[in-house]
């Protein structure tokens, strides 16, 4: 049975979809079978940055509905040997969202056939949100180290608590080790103090990850710096290795 892992952060752009599809990527080559869910209704932006585009037909409330099946609808990425990707739908239905049932019956599905599934959630605490975090074995809540997008991980945790999913750990992102220093942003410590939640990892700030996804290219392949370096760290812990944390990270780790 496959383990789901649903990314959400609260506050936008903290950099949910990069970790997704990297870390998605890192566990290919780790040898996993993965599946990549888009969960951003209407918004979805995996597809451009894993550049697949004009591949992906069928959306996930395809395989809700019934009008496909998850092999038809998960499309096999162009390079990555191992990974599959189930976008969202382009529109929210008339209807509304699915239910909690729906979603995880499909989650159920997805168990069945990959080891990891990893659902890149919309910002904020929509319905849709909650349902694939509940549903999920775990939560990875991306936040950058300002103080507002902390707050936010640290009220999303806190309702998806309530909601009753306690699973939930801290990836800080875009950490930049000069604006720490100067006291200008808060240091892993007070990142994880401002949110109350386990630390899985750290991505520094790298330009190529911008420079991957406006190209949909796999950034492992392209420049193995940092960032790409993180998220393979990120990987191997989901599976359960213990790995160091990157050097030159300040916070706890840096005295
Ligand atoms: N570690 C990083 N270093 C530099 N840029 C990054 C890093 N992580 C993400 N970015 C960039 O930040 C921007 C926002 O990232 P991304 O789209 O992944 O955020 P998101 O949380 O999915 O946003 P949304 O809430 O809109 O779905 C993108 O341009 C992305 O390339
Ligand atoms: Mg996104």
């Amino acid at each position: 049975m496959g383990t789901v892992i649903a990314v959400a952060s609260g506050k936008g752009g903290t950099g949910k979809t990069a970790f997704c599809a990297n870390v998605a990527l890192s566990l290919c080559a780790l040898g996993e079978k993965v599946l990549l869910i888009d969960a951003d209704v209407g918004l979805r932006s995996l597809d451009m940055v894993l550049g697949m585009t004009d591949s992906l037909l069928f959306s996930y409330g395809d395989v809700i509905r019934g009008t496909a099946t998850l092999k038809e609808a998960a499309v096999p990425h162009p390079q990555a040997g191992g990974l599959r990707v189930l976008t969202a739908p382009g529109e929210p239905t008339e209807e509304g969202s699915f239910s909690r049932e729906e979603i995880g019956a499909l989650l159920d599905r997805a168990r069945e056939h990959f080891t990891y599934i990893l659902v890149d959630c919309a910002a904020g605490l929509g319905k849709d949100v909650i349902s694939f975090a509940v549903e999920a074995d775990r939560v990875v809540l991306v936040s950058t180290s300002d103080y507002t997008a902390l707050r936010s991980a640290n009220r999303t945790a806190g309702l998806l608590n309530e909601e009753g999913q306690e699973n939930c750990a801290i990836v800080v992102n875009r950490l930049r080790p000069g604006m720490i220093r100067a006291g200008d942003t808060a240091n892993v410590d007070r990142a994880m103090n401002a949110t109350g939640l386990s630390l899985l990892g750290v991505v520094p700030e790298d330009e190529s990850v911008i420079a991957a996804g406006n190209r949909g290219v796999i950034l492992a392949a392209e420049c193995y710096g940092a960032a790409a370096q993180a998220y393979v760290n990120i990987a191997k812990r989901l599976q359960g290795k213990r790995v160091r944390l990157l050097k030159n990270v300040p916070g706890r780790w840096d005295s």
